[in-house]
């Protein structure tokens, strides 16, 4: 793997010039050198759902994972194993792409200016290889998923908490439109989801209110383009919010990419959560490349941020 990321970086260099796209008083003004990067490496799921996890007889892991272990600390270190595995469709992947790979590393840094938070997002692209274009409007979607500790699936599951069993392309899908979702939003789940018995509007609201949602945020990308940004929330299902509150900039070296999300740490309105130091979020990336679209994407597992300092993978120094 160093082989092939040390090359593709000397050809990514080469078109440095290429693709540079940044709001003003943003990303720039952060010195990036000066923050420690981990990497965070993300898994092809297949049809992996939470509700297939939870499953004693499909998942050796789920008594446990019932018990209060984490996903991750079953599976740190394994994703590149666990990606290749499913990608190739041996398991929980009835479609498989061939060619696709199993895994992405992203190489992962946080910091804040005391009025925005930033998130910096490196990784090495796969390119179109062929793939059938699921999207055809953008190649490249990232995201990140985040909670403040409100959401107890999110904390100790990450993404996993909003992936079910019936949602689209999943294995009891039913062929109706079902996104992403919180079970909490539904009256009854099963082993195979919540389907639609939708929790009656208000108590959906009161839910909301008391910050049970996930906040998300994703950079459209296509090369060449300044990068779209999108926010939205998962309760019910993932919405898009009217406005969007984040700046995205972004550096296509065409092979390698550079993504910082930036929010305002405090956002009026609904479907916000603040972000403070000390407090320690949990949070979850996905990938979604070539043209792909969504569950034919790469995912990570549940990972941490704090401000400044504090129990957390990540802290966020103060630039
Ligand atoms: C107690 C440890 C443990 C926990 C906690 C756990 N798993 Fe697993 N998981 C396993 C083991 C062991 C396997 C391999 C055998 C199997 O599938 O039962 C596995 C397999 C998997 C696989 C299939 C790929 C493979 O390598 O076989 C996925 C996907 C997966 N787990 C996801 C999750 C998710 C998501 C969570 C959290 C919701 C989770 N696991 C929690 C132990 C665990």
């Amino acid at each position: 793997m160093k082989r092939i990321l040390l090359r593709t970086t000397i050809v990514a260099t080469a078109f440095v010039v290429f693709g540079f796209f940044s709001i003003p008083g943003t990303a720039q003004d952060i010195n990036w050198d000066s923050v420690e990067g981990k990497e965070i490496t993300l898994l092809y799921p297949g049809q992996g759902s939470w509700e297939w996890a939870l499953t004693k007889s499909t998942h050796s892991g789920a008594t446990k994972f019932r018990q209060g272990k984490t996903c991750s600390a079953c599976h740190e270190g394994e994703e590149q194993d666990m990606g290749n595995l499913i990608v190739s469709g041996e398991k929980l992947e009835p479609q498989p792409i061939e060619r696709k790979r199993g895994f992405i590393p992203v190489n992962v840094k946080v910091a804040h200016d005391g009025e925005n938070f930033y998130m910096r997002l490196e990784w090495i692209e796969q390119g179109i290889n062929g793939f059938p274009a699921m999207d055809p409007d953008y190649e490249i979607k990232i995201t990140v998923m985040f909670d403040d500790g409100t959401v107890a699936e999110a904390k100790r599951a990450g993404c996993w908490g909003t992936c079910h069993d019936d949602a689209t392309g999943m294995a009891s899908s039913s062929g109706s439109e079902l996104k992403k979702y919180l079970s909490k939003s539904r009256v009854k789940n099963t082993r195979t989801g919540g389907g639609t018995n939708y929790k009656p509007d208000a108590e959906i609201a009161a839910l909301a209110a008391s910050g049970t949602f996930l906040e998300y945020w994703q950079a459209k990308l296509n090369h060449d383009q300044a990068p779209v940004p999108v926010d939205g929330h998962i309760l019910k299902s993932r919405d898009e919010n009217a406005e969007t509150a984040i700046s995205v900039s972004s550096q296509d070296m065409h092979g390698k990419w550079v993504v910082v999300f930036s929010r305002p740490l405090k956002v009026p309105g609904d479907y916000r959560k603040a972000i403070v130091p000390g407090k320690t979020y949990s949070f979850g990336l996905a990938i979604h490349e070539a043209y792909a679209a969504k569950r034919f994407h790469h995912v990570s597992f549940e990972h941490t941020f704090v401000l400044d300092k504090g129990e957390a993978e990540f802290v966020a120094p103060r630039r």
